[in-house]
C-alpha cells in the first residue's frame, strides 16, 4: 500500500540569501501492506508529522521516492493529487483542520460532497461516521464550541467517512481521554477487519503503539524498526 523508497527531506528557513536548511529526514524507506496497521514513534521534532505529510503530499520531497496503492505519487501535479487524496486516503491532523465555518456535520459532510455522493446517501454516512466517534449529538456545533477531543473526533469521522483504503494518522488519540481513545481504536480495528483499510498512525501513546501490527521510530532522521529502540 506504501512504498517509500531513499527519501530524503530538508526544510529551508528564513530570507533568501541567508536560508538556514534544516535537515529532517534521510535515507528513510518504508513498507506498508496493504491491511496492516504500522505506528510511528519518534521524540518531539523527530519528523514524524513531516513523514505523514510528504506521504499525503501535502509537503514535497526534497528526494526519494513514494508510491501509494501501485501509483508514484512523487510525480502528481497539485489538482491530481487532490483526486488522488479523495480516492484513497483520509487524513487525520495533529491539530484537527476543521474548517471553522461550517458545523461538524457540514466538515465531516464535505469529503462525500467533493466526491459527487448524492445527498441522500450523504446523510447517512455522516450519520454513520458521527455514532462512531460518538458526536450524533453535536451536528449542529461549530469547531469553536467544541471542546479539543471532540474536534479530534471530528476529524477523524472525517477522515474515515469515505471509507478509504489507506488511512494517515498524526496522534488521532493525542486530545482524547482514555475511555474515547479506547472507542476510537476499536473502530480503527473494525475498520481495518471489516474493510482491510491500511493505517499509518504516529503516536507517543505505547498503548496505541502496542495495538498496532507493528511499530517503526525516526531516530536521528533515520527509520529504525522499534524493537531496535527497546
Ligand atoms: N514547514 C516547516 N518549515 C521549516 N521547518 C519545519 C517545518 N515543518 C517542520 N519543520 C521542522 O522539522 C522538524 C520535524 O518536525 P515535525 O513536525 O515533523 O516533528 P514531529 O516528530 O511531528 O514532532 P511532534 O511530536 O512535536 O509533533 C522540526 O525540527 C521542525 O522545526
Ligand atoms: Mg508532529
Amino acid at each position: 500500500m506504501i512504498e517509500v523508497r531513499d527519501l530524503h527531506h530538508e526544510f529551508r528557513i528564513g530570507k533568501k540569501g541567508q536560508e538556514k536548511i534544516v535537515p529532517v529526514l534521510r535515507d528513510i524507506d518504508l513498507s506498508v501492506r496493504e491491511g496492516e496497521i504500522v505506528s510511528v514513534l519518534g521524540r518531539s521534532g523527530s519528523g514524524k508529522s513531516t513523514l505523514l505529510n510528504l506521504i499525503a503530499g501535502y509537503i514535497r520531497p526534497t528526494g526519494g521516492r513514494i508510491v501509494v496503492a501501485g501509483t508514484d505519487v512523487t510525480g502528481l501535479n497539485e489538482t491530481q493529487w487532490a483526486k488522488f487524496r479523495l480516492n484513497h486516503m483520509g487524513f487525520i491532523f495533529q491539530s484537527f483542520q476543521l474548517i471553522p465555518s461550517m458545523t461538524a456535520f457540514a466538515n465531516i459532510e464535505l469529503p462525500l460532497i467533493l466526491k459527487g455522493v448524492d445527498d441522500k446517501k450523504r446523510a447517512a454516512y455522516v450519520q454513520e461516521a458521527m455514532a462512531m466517534v460518538g458526536m450524533e449529538e453535536f451536528a449542529h456545533f461549530y469547531p469553536s464550541e467544541l471542546s479539543g477531543g471532540q474536534q479530534q473526533r471530528v476529524g477523524i469521522a472525517r477522515a474515515m467517512v469515505l471509507k478509504p483504503r489507506l488511512i494517515l494518522a498524526d496522534e488521532p488519540t493525542g486530545s482524547l481521554d482514555s475511555e474515547t481513545e479506547e472507542t476510537v481504536l476499536q473502530f480503527i480495528r473494525e475498520l481495518n477487519q471489516r474493510h482491510n483499510t491500511t493505517f499509518l498512525i504516529i503516536t507517543h501513546d505505547r498503548e496505541v503503539a502496542a495495538f498496532a501490527h507493528r511499530s517503526v521510530a525516526i531516530h536521528n532522521g533515520s527509520l529504525v524498526a522499534q524493537e531496535v529502540l527497546g
